[in-house]
């Protein structure tokens, strides 16, 4: 492993490329990362790199967000394969039609869409930010797509009308509120932090709800030793390698984004090595998703 190690970080060198590592991937991928983050940090991570090539460890939309804040450098996915089946959801054709039905809201689109939902909305949003989002908008209704339970948690802290579509990750939707309450009373010291993409009946038994990335900093003021978490398993590990003498446990049952794993050291050495697979959006979509990419940034 280290001469693998040793060898991407040679190659990366030679093409000039930042290595940008969602929090979900293998802790091995974390060791070769020049940032790792969660889906906002990393959008802002692309946007603002001087690097002429981003190699994206993450799943299709995020290194496709890349491309679209960055048009000028080289957006590699190393794993073809890794695409997030939330994203896949909600179409072009979806999202015309609920701007059809609801001519006067505002759309807002989470990052987990294609560029050509993306092209549709007038705003885009992440887990981090899609509260703050929402309430900056001056339309009373909002479509919110594709996330069902994130619009869910949204509704709780705005007064807007969220118009919600169908979509859910698969991972996220799996945590069972009867398992979690067992949890709970097995490690009553313990405090429960979820992500906004679980069920309702979830984030009802949480102590805090974060995106990844404000699990993180959320950890670093609490004063809890002990913690329940309601995201991937990835996130468990991350929150071990940053907190050594605290403890984690999963929220029941543990589940795993197959997809976000398919991305391995090899298939990052592959794709620097053959500068494969690079993520393009066509020119006329690329530049209406940025709109919607760009008020986000503006946003938060
Ligand atoms: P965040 O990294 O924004 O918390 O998103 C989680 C996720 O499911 C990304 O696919
Ligand atoms: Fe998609 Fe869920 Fe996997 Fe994130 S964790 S990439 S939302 S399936």
């Amino acid at each position: 492993m280290k001469d693998l190690i040793g060898r991407i970080r040679t190659l990366k060198e030679e093409r000039g490329a930042v290595i940008l590592v969602h929090n979900y991937q293998r802790p091995e991928i974390y060791r070769i990362a020049d940032h790792i983050g969660d889906s906002f940090g990393l959008s802002k991570k692309a946007s603002e790199t001087g690097a002429e090539m981003i190699v994206f460890c993450g799943v299709d939309f995020m290194a496709e967000c890349a491309h679209i804040l960055s048009p000028g450098k080289t957006t590699l996915l190393p794993e073809i394969e890794a695409r997030c089946p939330m994203a896949a959801m909600v179409s072009v054709e979806d999202m015309r039609k609920l701007k059809g039905k609801h001519p006067e809201a505002a759309v807002v689109s989470y990052v987990n869409t294609s560029a050509g939902v993306k092209a549709e909305s007038d705003i885009c949003c992440t887990s981090s930010n899609a509260v703050k989002v929402v309430n900056s908008l001056d339309e009373k209704d909002v479509i919110f797509v594709p996330d069902h339970n994130l619009a869910n948690y949204v509704s709780r802290h705005t007064k807007k009308n969220i118009i919600p579509c169908k979509g859910w990750c698969y991972v996220h939707d799996k945590f069972s509120a009867g398992m979690l309450r067992r949890s709970k009373g097995i490690h009553p010291d313990a405090e429960v932090v979820v992500h906004p993409e679980c069920r309702p009946e979830v984030i009802d038994l949480a102590d805090n709800i974060f995106s990844t990335g404000g699990m993180l900093e959320h950890l670093k003021k609490s004063t809890s030793r002990k913690f329940i978490i309601g995201t991937e398993i990835g996130m468990i590990e991350r929150l071990k390698m940053e907190f050594p003498g605290r403890t984690f446990l999963s929220a029941p049952p543990a589940n795993i984004c197959l997809q976000m794993k398919k991305t391995t050291l090899n298939s990052v050495l592959e794709s620097l090595e053959k500068e494969q697979h690079r993520v393009t959006v066509p020119e006329d979509i690329r530049t209406r998703a940025k709109k919607a990419l760009d008020r986000m940034l503006e946003v938060v």
